[in-house]
């Protein structure tokens, strides 16, 4: 599907974004293992999280969609999922592809991931490697790819620094390690999300945390909760954006997640001169929320690298956007992770904001763009990556004349709703 997008005037509203991807797959998770019942409002109805949904009512989990964006997990309790009849699906979702694989390891029957054809593309040997270490019995193609088969069974837990800084790969081990005889321990090079590590705790979990350490372990029963997801800040970066971008424009975006191991976007804004204030913060499940307000803004160019990168690696195609815009250069480094994200957004950044009229050059881990350019119109391609759809229609606002997006409809991965939310702000 196309979707064409032409120049905006300004954009004036209030807004809510859907809530956060993270947040949703690990509420459906947890939920589905813990005894009772757990209740998540505001859950983000999308397709990948539709696929963590569908995983576990193939593992005899009750879930069921209330309101638009409700839902109940009937939890089954730790030992409580039954084995799937067929291969568990996982979409287009690394989330869900990385995090069952933990928590199918220490079941105790058989099972299958597999996924659409980018995710099947996507390493897993980040996942398998110390999965192994644990003693899971667990293969894939080329020991590196989906479908992995997994013959669920007996875990000790381990010792292990991680390559990359990665939260699902953390999260997969910590969900196989409520499954050891053991506690693992866990080191990050570098802080990545951890809505795992505070869900994990409401729902009667212990770990220790010491700096950039986890300490996990096992337990005998986790217990159902409320979880109340809060806007996912991925999603309002490109209303963010927007709002930055698009002259005379004022922005008010409510109740976005504002945990600071996700936050590395509003650091970089501001340091570019973003207009950008928070309001009403409050925290709920250990997440803090707050209200942002953004007004358009002369931007400046700046560096981004080291610890900042994994705190912001889902908004690097947006904010690449913003330094099209930015007076002087921008340069993105450390950042080699986009390669293997859901297109290599490295090089898709790259030639849709090149085709678009950006000066931008790929480097070995990340770009170099230099601004501001004035952006024109043309047809580009999504790559079938939802960030990059919606990275260009915001694009598209600015650009003069029409932007075309091919394969517009993998925006439902993440953000179903976007272009109305986007026409909301125009009228
Ligand atoms: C996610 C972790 C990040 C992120 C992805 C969601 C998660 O991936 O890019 O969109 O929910 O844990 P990595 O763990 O591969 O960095």
């Amino acid at each position: 599907m196309k979707m064409a997008i032409t120049p905006a005037r300004r954009l004036v509203g209030e807004i809510h974004v859907p809530g956060d991807k993270s947040i949703s797959h690990r509420a459906v998770m947890l939920g589905s293992i813990a005894q009772g019942d757990t209740y998540i409002t505001n859950f983000l109805m999308s397709d990948d999280c539709m696929s963590t949904i569908r995983a576990f009512r193939h593992m005899g989990v009750p879930i069921q969609i209330t309101d638009p964006d409700t839902v109940i997990v009937k939890g089954r309790g730790l030992r409580g999922l039954t084995p799937p009849k067929i291969a568990i699906d996982a979409g287009n979702s690394g989330t869900t592809a990385r995090l069952l694989a933990g928590l199918l390891s220490g079941q105790s029957f058989s099972s299958t991931i597999t996924g659409d054809e980018s995710l099947r593309r996507r390493p897993m040997d980040r996942v398998i490697t110390p999965l192994r270490k644990m003693g899971a019995h667990i293969s894939g193609v080329q020991d590196k790819y989906l479908p992995l088969s997994i013959k669920g069974g007996a875990l000790k837990g381990i010792d292990y620094f991680m390559p990359v800084a990665s939260a699902q790969v953390k999260s997969c081990l910590m969900l196989a390690t409520l499954y050891a005889d053991s506690p693992s321990r866990i080191y990050e090079p570098a802080p990545s999300r951890n809505h795992t590590e505070l869900m994990l705790q409401a729902f009667g979990g212990r770990l220790d945390i010491n700096g950039n350490e986890i300490t996990v372990y096992p337990v005998s029963q986790l217990y159902g909760q409320h979880v109340d997801v809060p806007g996912d800040i991925s999603s309002a970066a490109f209303f963010i954006t927007a709002g930055l971008l698009v002259p005379n424009s004022s922005i008010i975006l409510k109740g976005v997640g504002l945990n600071p191991t996700r936050t590395g976007i509003l650091e970089v804004y501001k340091q570019m001169c973003g207009s950008l204030a928070i309001e009403n913060v409050s925290t709920s499940g250990g997440e803090k929320r707050g209200d942002i307000i953004v007004n358009a803004s002369h931007l400046k160019g700046t560096v981004i690298g080291g610890q900042l990168i994994p705190r912001l690696i889902d908004e690097i195609p947006v904010i690449a956007l913003a330094a099209t815009q930015a007076e002087g250069t921008t340069i993105i480094k450390d950042a080699q992770e986009l390669k293997v994200k859901e297109s290599n957004r490295i090089a898709t950044v790259v030639d849709i904001l090149s085709r678009l009229g950006a000066s931008i050059e790929a480097t070995d881990d990340g770009m170099v763009i230099y601004g501001p350019t004035p952006l024109k119109g043309n047809w580009v391609d999504s790559f079938g990556d939802h960030r990059l759809a919606m990275m260009a229609a915001i694009a598209g606002l600015i650009a003069s004349g029409e932007t075309v997006i091919n394969g517009w409809e993998c925006v439902n991965i993440s953000f179903p709703g976007f272009y109305d939310m986007l026409k909301r702000l125009q009228n």
